[in-house]
């Protein structure tokens, strides 16, 4: 119990430090570090050597003799002497077996240098979801049907026992979305979306759906679950494609999850259906009194809105408090939309999207008692998860919407104001499908992708 205590405590130190490490670092060390650690020469390349702490701090305090390396003694303190030590380590891979460092990369972006650090490479297999338990925890999901924890940027080796096995046989299918219910602390319980059959999951024309579930992990054992939401094999669907699912969780403590298509257009326009919608349910599963369907019979009541194709992307807009939310067309018609109870937003009725042979779905873009999107992308993006960003270490950034997308494999910020688009920037390209975004408790963006680095960090400066 002590000896947790005071790992704890190491923990959140570090997290002080680390975070004022990048400002000291920013102030004083970056002229001749660069903000990559590489350096302007090779002398001043930081990333050559592996370091402990201790070294770092008698470099910077005593200074190194006849060099531009100058005694920092009397400039910083010694909790600032800890702290920026501690970001330059944020560099080394905590890894011990791999004595590596960790690998980076810089972006000059419009607002600022951007060094992306890439904490997790290869250990995960197909990402999908990140939460952060703590400053040095997170849980992630694997598509394959998988939950990892990663502390303190190692993905840990044991691995979860007792969870739900997941339907693999349609190709879009599995573990998706993961969430922390917003009593984490007290209750422990872990949301889970993922591809669900009551039939044989050997069969490629099982009849399947997303299904939402809650449990504890205690000793690494998934334990006491519950179902949240799982529809009977009647509402069920053949070799369907287009899952969602995104889980999020608002200030009031509503569940919104999200369920694509699965290939049948038309059931997003029907109430009885299950697919083709956005959801709201209680933490517990129960449904709203006030959903907007709750008071008719024949439908699902914890439907929020419909026409939604496969929504992958959900976040909560702090200046006006409204949900937005991302959503795949089909060839062309990538959505971002305002999420409104009860509201339609027309797939298949309207859409700027084409068939992805080419053929037309409809050919109307507008349709009275239809929402028009904020935005839409054709081609399609393949949008996936957004985050809207608030955070001390990105002031320039605040209210931004981050984007990321799957096949074009971008990182995008978008500027918004009185729910208009006014630029979107595109801050990288190319470093792998971009599953999920998410604020560290440290206040850093990480992000999840399907490349070889499939943890990212985004330190700014
Ligand atoms: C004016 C340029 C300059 C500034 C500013 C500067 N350094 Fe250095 N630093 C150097 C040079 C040059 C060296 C290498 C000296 C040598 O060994 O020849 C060095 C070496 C180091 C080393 C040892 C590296 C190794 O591989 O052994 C550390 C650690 C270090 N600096 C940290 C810092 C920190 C932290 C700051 C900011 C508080 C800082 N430096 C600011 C120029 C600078």
């Amino acid at each position: 119990m002590i000896f947790r205590l005071i790992i704890i405590l190491l923990f959140s130190v570090n997290y002080v430090f680390s975070q004022e490490g990048l400002k000291i670092y920013s102030k004083y060390c970056v002229g001749c570090h660069a903000p990559n650690l590489r350096g302007v020469d090779s002398k001043t390349d930081l990333f050559k050597n592996r370091f402990t702490k201790k070294y770092i701090e008698r470099q910077i305090s005593q200074g190194i003799p006849n060099t531009t390396m100058v005694s920092w003694k009397n400039i910083l303190s010694a909790d600032e002497l800890s702290s920026v030590a501690e970001y330059i380590l944020s560099f080394q891979d905590n890894d011990l077996e791999s004595d590596k460092k960790i690998k980076t990369d810089t972006v000059n972006s419009e607002q600022y240098k951007l060094v992306i650090q890439s904490i997790v490479g290869e250990k995960l297999k197909t990402p999908w979801a990140i939460e952060f338990i703590s400053r040095d925890s997170a849980l992630i999901s694997e598509k394959r049907g998988s939950l990892k924890w990663m502390i303190n940027n190692v993905i840990q080796s044991d691995s979860i026992e007792g969870l739900p096995k997941t339907y693999l046989k349609s190709s879009t299918g599995g573990y998706m979305d993961i969430a922390l219910d917003p009593d984490y602390e007290k209750n422990k319980f872990i949301y889970l979306a993922y591809s669900f059959t009551n039939g044989n999951y050997d069969d490629k024309n099982a009849l399947a759906l997303t299904k939402i579930v809650r449990a504890k992990i205690i000793d690494n054992q998934w334990t006491s679950e519950q179902t949240l939401f799982e529809v009977p094999d009647s509402l069920m669907v053949r070799n369907g494609n287009r899952w969602g699912c995104r889980l999020y969780f608002d200030p009031e403590g509503y569940l919104f999850f999200s369920i694509g298509d699965m290939g049948r257009a038309m059931d997003s326009q029907d109430l009885s259906k299950a697919t083709g919608k956005i959801f709201r349910i209680h933490a517990d599963g129960s449904i709203p009194e006030d959903n907007p369907f709750a008071d008719r019979s024949g439908v699902l009541k914890a439907i929020y809105s419909i026409g939604n194709r496969n929504v992958q992307g959900i976040d909560r807009n702090p200046q006006t408090g409204d949900i937005w939310a991302s959503e795949h067309g089909p060839r062309g018609g990538d959505e971002l939309n305002i999420i409104n109870k009860g509201d339609n937003y027309g797939w298949p009725l309207v859409t700027y999207g084409l068939n992805y042979n080419g053929s037309v779905i409809s050919d109307k873009t507008h349709m009275e008692g239809m929402v028009q999107p904020v935005t839409q992308w054709t081609p399609s993006i393949a949008v996936c998860p957004i985050l809207f960003v608030s955070s001390d270490n990105y002031t320039k950034w605040d209210n931004n919407l981050l984007v990321g997308a799957l096949a074009f494999q971008e990182l995008r910020r978008l500027v918004i104001k009185d729910d208009e688009i006014l630029k979107q920037e595109i801050i990288w390209k190319g470093k792998g499908r971009i599953r999920d975004i998410k604020l560290g408790k440290d206040k850093f963006i990480y992000v999840v992708t399907n490349g070889p680095d499939r943890v990212l960090k985004i330190l700014p400066y």
